[in-house]
């Protein structure tokens, strides 16, 4: 399997065959975060037990769409020049090759942000996400030639998209208006749960 062939099973059922994606992996290094750290924060978001079993539900739905869902922002993010050149070339043109790499492991995200448990391999994979938004990591994993660093601005704008799309996806599971809302609670405060900690390498620790 070539790194441009990676199908949708992979993502689904073979994780670890994505390249870059170190989940769990001892090549991931450690958030500098504390597991308690996290436990504020998800209470802070006050994601339940109830969310969990709904975030269940959501990753059934959405498994299957995953790859529209990210094919869908990534043109949101083409369409304003002001951010193409983040996935794109610097000058904002297409870059194929960077999108095509690192697109099995965004998608894989929408599966782990409704089915992974908030443990340590969590946290770290995080940190590692966040750091590959900044210039700490950013292109490094596909070696790509790209922007080095996307602004805290621009993520954070951003999640209003991730956010407010996933509904008319999770819709597309048939649930009841009541169930719906449930499923789309869960995953507003996972996304929320996940940026924020995203954001850690941005900010001086004392600001955070
Ligand atoms: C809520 C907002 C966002 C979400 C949920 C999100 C999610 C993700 C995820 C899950 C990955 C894969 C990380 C990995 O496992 O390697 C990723 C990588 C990436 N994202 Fe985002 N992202 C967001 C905002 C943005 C924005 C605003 C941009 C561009 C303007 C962007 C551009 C990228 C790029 C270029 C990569 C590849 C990074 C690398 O070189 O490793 N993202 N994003």
């Amino acid at each position: 399997m070539t790194e441009h062939h990676t199908t949708p099973s992979v993502v689904i059922d073979h994780p670890e065959e994505i390249p870059g994606y170190t989940y769990g992996s001892a090549d991931a290094p450690a958030s500098p975060l504390t597991l308690q750290d996290l436990e504020r924060l998800r209470a802070a978001v006050d994601l339940t037990e109830e969310d969990t079993e709904a975030l269940e539900a959501a990753a059934r739905i959405l498994a299957d769409q995953a790859d529209d869902m990210v094919s869908a922002w990534r043109a949101k993010l083409r369409e304003q020049p002001w951010l193409a050149g983040y996935s794109g070339h610097p000058d904002g043109s297409p870059n194929p090759e960077y999108s095509a790499a690192s697109k099995p492991r965004f998608d894989r995200w929408i599966i782990d942000a409704c089915t992974r448990p908030l443990d340590q391999a969590w946290l770290d994979y995080q940190n590692e996400i966040g750091l590959r938004h900044t210039r700490a990591k950013k292109n490094r994993t596909d070696h790509a030639d790209s922007l080095d660093h996307i602004p805290m601005r621009y993520l954070l704008a951003f999640t209003a998209v991730v956010i407010a799309t996933s509904r008319q996806y999770l819709a597309k599971g048939g649930a009841t208006a009541k169930e719906l809302d449930r499923m789309h609670a869960a995953f507003t405060k996972s996304v929320m749960l996940h940026v924020t900690v995203w954001t850690r390498p941005y900010v001086d620790p004392v600001n955070w």
